[in-house]
């Protein structure tokens, strides 16, 4: 399948690992320009990016090193897209770090830090991105959430919380965007195969007071297809959804969970 990607730009937060860079790098294969946004490790995300291409095309994946949780970070990543490449197609929001913990030892900074760099970090992404979309009368927006936003687990509720809120907001900004021919998106994995999953699980492990390998064990099984969910599934969804082969797809979430949402 040709997705025609080919020569756009996508910005990607959370580029750096995970989720986001598998999010790179197929977006890369498929012939984009990455602007890949992240904390840490920018330099050495971006070198793994180039290398799938041989080093054909290095200047096409621009690292740009930003804490997201702060309010005029947004504005500067996409001013550097649109310096760089001068334009921005493409926005994958995946930069999250939500910690997990038993609810009465969760303080309320814990939410804060949760749903200013989740929730209001995808926020402003899109707010910042949206005039130079609208100007091109063109943009696909993804929003990589959570299955948990459905699901919620009692030690995951700073995670959960935003992640319901981001499917809220995904929903009701879609019908603002659509006739400016911007389609925005939200993903929901299960547990996914990144660090993230096992801080995550060493967290649930101590909120809990059982061990790491139990939870991990208790997590997989969960799972109806028996495993955790691989990055790069995430990544080829994402692909497809800001192809014009989902021209009339917008304001959805599409799970991908193995099965693991037990409503409907
Ligand atoms: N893994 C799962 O099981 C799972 C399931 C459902 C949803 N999700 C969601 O998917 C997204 C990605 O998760 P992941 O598992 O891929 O996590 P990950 O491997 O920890 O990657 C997170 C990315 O976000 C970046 N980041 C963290 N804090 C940042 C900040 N203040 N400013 C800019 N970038 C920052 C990280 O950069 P640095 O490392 O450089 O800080 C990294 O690139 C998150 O929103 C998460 O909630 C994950």
């Amino acid at each position: 399948m040709d997705l025609h990607l080919s020569g756009k730009t996508a910005i990607v937060t959370g580029g750096s690992a995970g989720i986001g860079l598998a999010c790179c790098k197929t977006l890369y294969m498929e012939g984009t320009r990455i602007v890949l946004a992240a904390h840490e490790g920018v330099d050495s995300a971006a070198e793994s990016i180039r290398q799938q291409a041989d080093g054909q095309r290095n200047d096409e994946v621009i690292p740009v090193q930003v804490d997201l949780s702060q309010a005029d970070q947004a504005e500067a990543v996409v001013q550097t897209a649109i310096e760089k490449t001068g334009r921005v197609d493409i926005l994958v929001n995946c930069a999250g770090a939500a910690r997990a913990g038993a609810f009465l030892e969760l303080t309320d900074q814990d939410f804060l830090d949760a749903w200013t760099l989740k929730l209001l970090g995808y926020i402003r992404m899109i707010k910042a991105v949206i005039p130079q979309m609208k100007q091109q009368k063109d943009g696909r927006i993804i929003n990589i959430v959570g299955a948990a936003a459905k699901t919620p687990s009692a030690t995951f509720l700073t995670g959960s919380t935003a992640n319901a809120a981001l499917v809220n907001f995904t929903r009701g900004i879609s019908k603002e965007l659509a006739p400016l021919h911007i389609r925005i998106n939200a993903i929901s994995p299960a547990p996914t195969e990144t660090e993230r999953a096992r801080r995550l699980a060493e967290q649930t492990a101590e909120a809990r007071g059982v061990s790491l390998e139990k939870v991990m064990e208790e997590s997989t099984k969960s799972i109806p297809i028996g495993r955790m969910i691989k990055p790069e599934e995430i990544a080829a969804l994402a692909a497809f959804l800001v192809s014009d082969l989902a021209a009339s797809i917008t304001g959805a979430e599409i799970l991908i969970d193995g099965g693991l949402t037990p409503g409907v």
